[in-house]
């Protein structure tokens, strides 16, 4: 992993060509987290490594990639992959994110060190047009601008026999290199869970949270016993838990698992059960952006202290 020295002598060099550089020093400025090793997990398909923590690219990364000035989206980047991180979350209908990461991407020459995950979902009522799916497909390509791209998933279940059907076709013939499946939607865990018995998916992305827990039941064993990879979606429920945990200083007994903040307790929570390869918050701020890496450092919680995160945090009020 590159030092912290190494990143700022190399952001020095590179500083005068690159426009999102200055933001990006002041959100290394009071942290040491360059300093120690992130936790990287087995993609369990191939055995690839990936750093535990990502981006993801709904929520407020579209707000900002919808506006005119996008550019902390480009010291998000920087600060996910500079600090050790690769997986960036996306989905042509994030708004402008996939594009505006893209384009953001390939201006600072980051696009081969991002790993890059979107999806693919043209199904309307039930059904998808399988021009209309190739089509969406190939316009991600373009916007990302690597071939093979890394991972598409069909997003929320949308017609698996169509829209998988043609991502296999795409991942034998080498254009992708893993696939999957997503829903965060417990109402659909039955659908998910047939998917992952009958395709030959690498990956699923899931809703999975302190607070939400419904995967633990079916669907996170079920990766395991299947060899599934895990992108944890929605990990701090979006403003939910924010909601909830309002004002309240972290508790001191969240040190035992070397959790800092907030965003690293709730993500250290995620990354606690085995199954999970990699949680996907989304964040607009460079400095959140390493914040949540930090969650990928030190020890995670064991089986008594996620009983004793999960009775703090349903002792809150509900916002
Ligand atoms: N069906 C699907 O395929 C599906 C569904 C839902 C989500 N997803 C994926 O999962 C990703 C994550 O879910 P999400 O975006 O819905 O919700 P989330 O990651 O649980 O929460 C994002 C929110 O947390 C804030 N935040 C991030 N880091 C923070 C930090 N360190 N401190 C304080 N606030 C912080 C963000 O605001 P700031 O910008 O201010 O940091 C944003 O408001 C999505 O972006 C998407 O890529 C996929």
């Amino acid at each position: 992993m590159l030092s912290r020295r190494d990143w700022l002598r190399r952001t020095a060099l590179a500083g005068a060509a690159l426009p999102f550089a200055p933001r990006l020093l002041e959100a290394f400025g009071s942290r040491e987290i360059l300093t120690r090793e992130l936790i990287r997990r087995a993609i369990p398909s191939t055995g690839e490594m990936v750093t535990s923590v990502g981006l993801g690219s709904s929520a407020t990364f579209s707000q900002v990639a919808r506006s005119e000035d996008f550019s902390a989206l480009g010291d998000v980047l920087r600060a996910l992959v500079d600090n050790g991180g690769s997986v960036f979350d996306t989905a042509p209908s994030y708004g402008a994110s996939e594009e505006v990461a893209g384009t953001i991407a390939r201006e600072l020459g980051l696009s081969d060190q991002i790993f890059w995950a979107t999806k693919v979902n043209v199904a309307q009522q039930g059904s998808a047009d399988p021009a209309a799916a190739r089509a969406q497909i190939a316009r991600s390509f373009e916007r990302i601008g690597t071939d093979p791209v890394d991972c598409f998933q069909v997003h929320n279940l949308g017609d698996i026999p169509v829209q998988m059907g043609i991502l296999k076709e795409m991942k034998e013939a080498g254009r992708i290199r893993y696939i999957g499946v997503t829903s965060t939607s417990e109402g659909r865990y039955n659908d998910l869970a047939a998917v992952m018995r009958n395709e030959p998916i690498d990956f699923i992305g899931v809703d999975y949270a302190v607070d939400n827990r419904s995967a633990e039941e079916m669907i996170l064993p079920l990766a395991q016993e299947r060899g599934i990879g895990v992108l944890v979606y929605v990990p701090f429920g979006r403003t939910r838990l924010w909601n909830r945990i309002g004002d309240r200083e972290l508790p001191e007994w969240a040190a035992d698992f070397d959790a800092q903040t907030w965003a690293q307790f709730m993500i250290k929570f995620c990354l606690s059960h085995p199954a999970v390869t990699c949680v996907t918050p989304a964040t607009s701020r460079p400095h959140h952006m390493v914040d949540n890496l930090g969650g990928a450092m030190g020890r995670v919680p064991d089986e008594a202290q996620r009983r004793r995160m999960v009775a703090y945090v349903e002792a809150l009020p509900t916002a």
